[in-house]
């Protein structure tokens, strides 16, 4: 089988590649509205692009033609957030929280999550994540109705237990197995089980 991408329509192309380039990591992003509304959602057009500055990446795309989804009009604002990573004991209320509401609402409210002040930007971190990372927005890359979304991680907060903290290794025991996000709209894998090669 093969697809030549200009002859296929863009919802038969997200729907294959977000089938195909699986699992991806989701950033569970909150951020906060000038007006001081939290927000927060889930992107898995998302990954970690380097460490020397600590950068990271995701895609927020458009509610309706030339209006961002509130977490890109917020980070534009206020140039902070924070990636929050999901678990198996936090994907429901990610799930929950990619509901569309209104920009008045915050889902980090409607959730009953707990948000906890961030050491540098203004953005909470939820406290149920087991890895939040505090970000200030480096830029902003728009290419057709994609836009980029690219921060520098400032600060990392990790649930005591997941790392060591002498060799910051992963510690086995932790068994800490953030979700990954399959076919859209509903599949998402564990990844509990790991193999070594
Ligand atoms: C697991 C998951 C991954 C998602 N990934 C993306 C994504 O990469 N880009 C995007 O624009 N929307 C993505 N969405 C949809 C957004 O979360 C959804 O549009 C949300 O309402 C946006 O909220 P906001 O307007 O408060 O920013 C995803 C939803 C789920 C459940």
């Amino acid at each position: 089988m093969h697809l030549d991408f200009a002859q296929t329509e863009p919802k038969d192309r997200y729907k294959v590649l977000t089938a195909l380039v699986v699992p991806r990591p989701i950033a569970w992003v909150s951020s906060i509205s000038p007006e001081g509304i939290t927000n927060l959602a889930p992107f898995s057009f998302f990954s970690v692009m380097g460490s020397r500055p600590p950068i990271v990446a995701f895609a927020p795309g458009n509610k309706s033609p030339n209006i961002p989804k509130d977490t890109a009009r917020n980070i534009l604002e206020t140039r902070e957030y924070v990636i929050n990573l999901v678990d198996e004991t936090t994907a429901s209320h990610m799930v929950e929280s990619a509901k569309p509401h209104d920009a008045d609402i915050s889902e980090i409210d409607l959730t009953h999550l707990t948000a906890i002040p961030s050491l540098a930007v203004c953005a909470p971190r939820i406290a149920e994540a087991p890895v939040s990372m505090e970000c200030k927005h480096l830029q902003e890359i728009k290419i057709g109705e994609n836009r980029m979304v690219i921060g520098e991680i400032l600060h990392l907060h990790i649930k005591d237990g997941i790392l060591d903290p002498e060799t910051l290794h992963l510690n086995p025991e932790a068994n800490y197995a953030p979700l990954g996000r399959m076919a859209s709209p509903d599949n998402y894998c564990r990844t509990i089980d790991q193999f070594r090669l």
